[in-house]
């Protein structure tokens, strides 16, 4: 998303101040400026702290190298365009809380942001592997340093048997919009002693096409939940749209196309690979 000149002349200004995780503008601006303004860093993932001692648009990470970036390009990645929430804080704990993990789990964070989840995971002792599409946010995710892992790119382009073995915990909460795939995608990452915990759009604990229905039926075969998130859930981060949080524990043995069940699969026969 390209930023407006007028916007970039107000973040670009030598007055504004961008530190740590606050953009704050001390100088005045006429109503209709302050408002686009206003607009561009909530789509940028900031929302606005108006009490005394802040007075600033707060993010949910270090903002200072990513705005010199986007300054630099005289455009951002909106969170409208990449599906860009991150989970409140008190939400990330629960999340994390429900999918049990300890110190020395390995977690997969498939479509990790900036690291709302990621900061959760580590602080209970999680080794973390996280992808991100958004170069920006991948880097921000590599300064936090506290993955294992961070690699920049498509998640759903990642083959599963390029793990030796399945993650411990899957943790995610995917874009809203194609969230079913990134769930499905995922669960070929999880051993089948693990579990997976996703925020998704609420619309799955409803929508009756077939890839959804039969998904509903697998998370009650493996005796999962989904759950109804309370209606605000993500009104700090800008979104109102409803979710729910689902729920999958691994299950030995049965359907669930886990990483343990591709790796229980016959090879197939290399018929191209006979040598001349
Ligand atoms: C709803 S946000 C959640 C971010 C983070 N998980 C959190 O909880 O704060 C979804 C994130 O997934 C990223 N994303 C979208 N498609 C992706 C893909 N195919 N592979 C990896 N990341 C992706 C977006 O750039 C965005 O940062």
């Amino acid at each position: 998303m390209q930023f407006p000149n007028d916007v970039l002349a107000v973040l670009a200004d030598q007055r504004t101040e961008i530190r740590h995780d606050q953009v704050r503008v001390p100088f005045e601006l006429d109503r209709p400026l302050y408002e686009k303004v206003d607009v561009t860093l909530k789509d940028m993932g900031g929302r606005w702290d108006g009490r005394g001692a802040v007075r600033a648009h707060v993010f949910p990470y270090r903002i200072e190298e990513f705005m010199r970036q986007c300054l630099a390009a005289g455009e951002y990645p909106s969170r409208s365009e990449q599906g860009w929430y991150a989970t409140p804080p008190a939400l990330a704990r629960q999340i994390v809380d429900a999918a049990g993990v300890y110190a020395g789990h390995t977690v997969l964070e498939p479509s990790a942001g900036a690291g709302a989840l990621v900061g959760e995971i580590t602080s209970r002792g999680g080794l973390v592997d996280a992808y991100e599409i958004d170069e920006r946010r991948a880097d921000i995710l590599r300064g936090r340093g506290d993955c294992r892992r961070v690699f920049a790119g498509d998640f759903l382009a990642q083959d599963p048997m390029e793990y030796a073995e399945g993650f411990d915990r899957i943790v995610m909460n995917p874009p809203f919009s194609n969230g079913l795939d990134h769930i499905l995608h995922a669960l070929q990452f999880m051993k089948d002693s693990g579990h997976l915990v996703s925020v998704m759009s609420a619309g799955l604990m409803w929508w009756s096409d077939r890839k959804s229905t039969e998904f509903r039926e697998l998370v009650e075969e493996v005796g999962g939940e989904i759950e109804l998130l309370p209606e605000d859930s993500f009104a700090v981060s800008g979104t109102k749209v409803r979710t729910c949080l689902v729920f999958v524990p691994g299950y030995p043995g049965g359907r669930l196309r886990t990483h343990d069940w591709l790796m229980r699969q016959p090879l197939q026969l290399g018929l191209f690979d006979i040598a001349a």
